[in-house]
């Protein structure tokens, strides 16, 4: 009797799982649904509740586990068996043509090639693994070989199917498949507008909020985030029964994955010029952040014949829209006082979208770049965004004008302390000279928590306003004489957060030197040249000794760089703030210099790489004995240049320092 019931509820909970995911496929997959959302809800709550009163019975890769599992201390690392390439740019018709024209003679052909375009997602590359049609796991791109193990994120993703359907196309006994996770636009306004309001971190770009949700090691917080995956791409696949890319996709939907969507067959570079071109006008429609799209052979076995050159696949080639460009007005010119005091005028803009976020400000850099493109108050401009860099004002619009438009001055006292400004000679900046100017102190302390100085997590803007406000705080070892309930009186504080607090600041006492020098905020030293300064001098009573001509004697330290060290450490008032730390019990040590493939090689990093953040590019360099360094001169053996690069590849070429690409970086680090 009670096996009957049980077989019963055990039929039943197949029969609603089955239902689920049928209606979850026909969902997030086909997009045509055919009940309501509601009616959706109610079947998945159902389903729910069963599995939570008889666990024993849930199917194991049942669509309900999406709610995550329990955190991680770290991802482990998973091992490509196929290396995720990355792609090569073009940005015109013909060096589009160029691209076909190349692969026609490596395949010594006339033919037309055929081809398959697709949008180029804005995320996160990832590969999924399935085992007879079970997903076993999910992981990052990483460098391309190892990639990190995010399968707990990658299940909690909606639209994700556990287990591969098994009507149509025969499911593989093994399948990796490829794709690119992504932050819807409208999830990410609203994540967005959430932080802004708790005075958190906004996220610069849905991309860097797909890759935030997708690095927690609590997969919980990953389950709360709208996060979605379209696929683009196999790794090994077992049997492989697809002629075509575009099969391939098609084979993908059958297994209730979602293939990249709006892909077409094109028969050569005009269509897919034009292919291009329409969906640079829809990019705007799309509920998901596009940057160009991705151009592919269609023919596997073509594909296969072309091969790869470098880290790069021969057939495909990603073509990139222009940067976004919006024009507004500038309301009001501002200047801003940054952490060495530095006023930046900021220019206030009647707010307009701009790539998927409302601007409302953009920095105007200094006097000189004002007066260059004559930049005045009232003025309509057009500004720009490419990738996750800040907008810029590309140009003004001098025919927009009627005359109201009024230069900008910088003022001679700074709008913060009514200290004095002055104008160093031979440089654009104009600096506060106030020494205890509350602009300058609230950028010190946040630069002082900040991820690559101490990283103290708790210690955001918001707080910051009320600890100098309030005066609280006078310089940065004040923190260290914060008390718990003084912290929990404070606005949108609490017992709890300023209990984290006091444990993080009690965490941040145990730091390397390198980041202790680099939290003090010395002008011109960053985390590159702190790191320097720590390999060289091994202590920080040596380095707070070093006389200026002993400075620049360093490798990669340079007149400018030395004169701003020994000028800091030489201040009465930078010395007591010291002492306070080490007496509130910081003891920076140096880290052991390691010996490597790269000692005795100076590199310096300039513009965004695709696989690896600068930290992480700088801890490999240094993991194998090599120094990494802020600026480029005489002494720079690399400047390794990312996307963008800024002034330090200019500089490269003028004093002929070798410059190399990632992938030449990544070569180096041993693949
Ligand atoms: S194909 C070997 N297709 O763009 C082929 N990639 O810049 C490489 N991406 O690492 C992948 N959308 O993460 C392909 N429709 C698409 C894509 C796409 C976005 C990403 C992918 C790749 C990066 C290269």
């Amino acid at each position: 009797m009670v096996t009957d019931s049980l077989e019963a509820l055990r039929e039943q909970i197949r029969q609603l799982t089955a239902q689920v995911e049928e209606h979850g496929y026909r969902y997030h997959v086909l997009d045509r649904p055919d009940i309501t959302d509601s009616e959706y809800d109610e079947l998945f709550r159902r389903l729910c509740r069963l599995e939570q009163e008889h666990p024993e019975l849930a199917l194991p890769n049942s669509p309900t586990a999406k709610v995550g599992g329990p955190p991680v201390e770290r991802f482990g690392t998973v091992r490509h068996s196929l290396p995720m390439l990355s792609l090569d740019n073009v940005t015109n018709p013909d060096e589009l043509a160029d691209f076909e024209q190349r692969m026609q003679r490596f395949l010594k052909t006339d033919e037309p090639l055929e081809y398959v375009v697709e949008p180029k997602i804005d995320g996160i590359g990832v590969e999924l693994v399935y085992r007879d049609g079970e997903l076993m796991v999910g992981s990052t791109r990483g460098d391309g070989t190892n990639g990190e193990d995010i399968t707990q994120n990658i299940r909690t993703i909606r639209s994700v199917s556990l287990s591969l359907r098994r009507e149509g196309t025969a499911v593989p006994r093994l399948l990796e498949v490829r794709g690119e996770v992504f932050y819807p636009t409208e999830g990410f306004q609203r994540l967005n507008r959430q932080r802004e309001e708790a005075g958190e971190y906004v996220f610069a770009n849905p991309r860097n909020a797909a890759a935030g949700a997708l690095k927690q090691l609590d997969s919980k917080i990953t389950a709360g985030r709208p996060l979605d995956l379209f696929f683009h791409g196999m790794g090994t696949v077992e049997p492989a029964d697809c002629a075509s890319h575009a099969e391939f996709l098609e084979a993908l939907r059958d297994w209730g994955l979602k293939p990249v969507p709006l892909t077409r067959v094109c028969a050569g570079v005009e269509e897919i010029v034009a292919y291009q071109e329409d969906m640079e006008s829809r990019r705007d429609e799309l509920p998901y952040e596009i940057d160009g799209v991705v151009v592919k052979v269609n023919s596997l076995e073509l594909q296969r014949r072309l091969g790869q050159i470098a880290r790069s696949p021969r057939w495909a080639m990603a073509y990139k829209f222009k940067p976004r460009q919006s024009t507004t007005r500038i309301a009001d010119i501002q200047p801003q006082v940054g952490r060495t005091g530095t006023l930046t005028p900021v220019a206030s803009l009647e707010p307009v979208q701009l790539a998927g976020v409302t601007v409302r400000n953009a920095s105007l850099h200094n006097m000189d770049e004002i007066e260059r493109k004559d930049i005045r108050i009232g003025d309509t401009i057009v500004i720009e965004r490419a990738g996750d860099v800040i907008p810029y004002v590309v140009r003004v619009l001098a025919e927009e004008r009627d005359g109201s438009e009024r230069p900008f001055e910088m003022p001679d006292r700074c709008p913060m302390c009514q200290s004095q400004v002055y104008r160093e000679e031979g440089e654009a900046a104009y600096r506060c000279v106030g020494l205890a100017c509350p602009a300058k102190l609230k950028e010190s302390l946040k630069f002082f928590g900040s991820r690559n100085a101490l990283d103290i997590e708790g210690l955001g803007e918001k707080l910051i306003d009320q600890l100098v406000e309030k005066e609280l705080v006078a310089d940065s070892a004040d923190l260290y004489a914060l008390e718990e309930d003084t912290l929990a009186s404070l606005e949108r504080m609490g017992a709890k957060s300023a209990r984290n607090l006091i444990r993080e600041l009690a965490r941040s006492k145990e730091t390397t030197l390198a980041r202790f020098v680099t939290a003090l905020g010395i002008r011109h030293v960053g985390e590159a040249t702190a790191k320097v300064l720590s390999d060289h001098f091994g202590g920080l009573d040596a380095i707070m000794t070093a006389e200026e001509e002993a400075l620049t004697e360093v490798r990669d330290i340079g007149p400018e760089v030395a004169k701003s060290i020994a000028g800091f450490f030489a201040d009465e008032a930078n010395r007591r703030v010291i002492d306070k730390l080490l007496a509130a019990g910081f003891r920076p040590e140096a880290e052991a210099r390691a010996e490597g493939a790269l000692t005795g090689l100076s590199f310096v990093l300039t513009g965004s790489l695709e696989t690896m953040s600068r930290s992480e590019a700088q801890k490999s360099i240094t993991a194998l004995g090599g120094r990494v360094a802020g600026s480029v001169s005489g002494k720079t053996d690399y400047v390794v240049a990312g996307a963008d690069p800024g002034s330090k590849a200019d500089k490269a070429r003028e004093l002929g320092v070798r410059i190399l690409d990632e992938d030449e970086l990544r070569a180096m680090l041993g693949g």
